[in-house]
């Protein structure tokens, strides 16, 4: 049986993935001039679209590069390459690069389209009883720079920190600044402590995951304290439970950091709770009707 063509978006148009080319001097490819998203698809439905188109524009701003879609195209664009692939869950990738300059000059300059590239990821929806096993994380320095907010396609940073938990042989990292908690290499940090969930607030050390804000919208409505403060490195050696979260990881239990057991040593009771009410938001948004 021969395999279902990989159908992506590029510039204006649908094409298969083997088809799709981009030219050596988009700045894209030459300095990672460029922001992307990642939006999970659950039967069909996009989570959270509104909020990861409004994180994309945020991103755009800050990088000074005008969209070139409104909302109402975005979703056309992402509609047209989901029914031109079958499948279930899965994500939508988009990345903009600021395009193919004829010179290679960190100078932007006006007049020059951007690269806007969309594709389907199929991402295998993380098995429930493998999420519960948990995940085994180390701390790492983390050595970015201050604009982590921005969604950048300038990901060395964080494929040299990847690398130093797959040399170490884990899952993950939790990335440390000045003694503080900052989030992981791709995924946001929570802790638990008596109860209260805690996070480190928004700002230039870590991006604002929508994971992470879904996250904390279904703990305040089930009545559980939540905090957005800064988290201290030592909190996570006394911390009851620790979470990652991310389009892709869902809502993941830390069980073991830098070799020593997290609290009990396995997925915790508030996990478990907001886990819960977690795959009922999903449940809820792929029955629904609206897009
Ligand atoms: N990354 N922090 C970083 C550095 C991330 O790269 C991500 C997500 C998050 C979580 O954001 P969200 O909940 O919106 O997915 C936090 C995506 C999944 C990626 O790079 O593939």
């Amino acid at each position: 049986m021969s395999e279902a063509k990989n159908i992506i978006y590029l510039n204006g148009n649908y094409m298969p993935v083997e088809e799709a080319t981009v030219s050596v001097m988009d700045r894209g490819f030459l300095f990672g001039d460029g922001v992307y998203e990642v939006v999970p698809v659950f039967g069909n439905k996009l989570l959270r679209v509104n909020e990861h188109l409004s994180r994309l524009q945020n991103s755009l701003d800050r990088i000074t590069l005008a969209n070139p879609h409104s909302d109402e195209e975005w979703s056309k664009i992402f509609s047209g390459l989901l029914e031109k692939n079958a499948g279930e869950d899965r994500a939508i990738y988009l990345q903009i690069s600021r395009g193919v300059y004829p010179k290679r000059d960190l100078a932007i300059k006006p007049g020059y389209p951007p690269t806007v590239f969309v594709m389907v990821l199929q991402v295998t929806p993380p098995d429930l009883e493998q999420v519960s096993a948990g995940i085994a994380v180390i701390t790492v320095d983390d050595f970015r720079w201050q604009a982590c907010d921005i969604k950048s396609t300038s990901l060395v940073a964080n494929v040299m920190l990847k690398q130093q938990a797959v040399a170490a042989e884990v899952d993950d990292a939790i990335l440390i600044k000045n003694c503080t908690v900052s989030e992981g290499t791709a995924s946001n940090v929570f802790i638990v402590k008596n109860n209260v969930l805690i996070t480190p607030p928004t700002g230039h050390k870590l991006l604002p995951g929508i994971t992470r804000d879904l996250v904390i919208e279904i703990a305040k409505n089930n009545a559980i304290l939540v905090e957005e403060r800064e988290v201290k490195e030592a909190e996570l050696y006394t911390a009851d439970e620790i979470w990652m979260t991310s389009s892709t990881r869902e809502i993941a239990p830390v069980i073991r950091l830098n070799g020593e057991a997290v609290g009990s040593g396995a997925a915790g009771a508030m996990w478990q709770r907001i886990m819960d009410l977690y795959q009922q938001y999903k449940l809820l948004l792929r029955s629904s009707n609206e897009k």
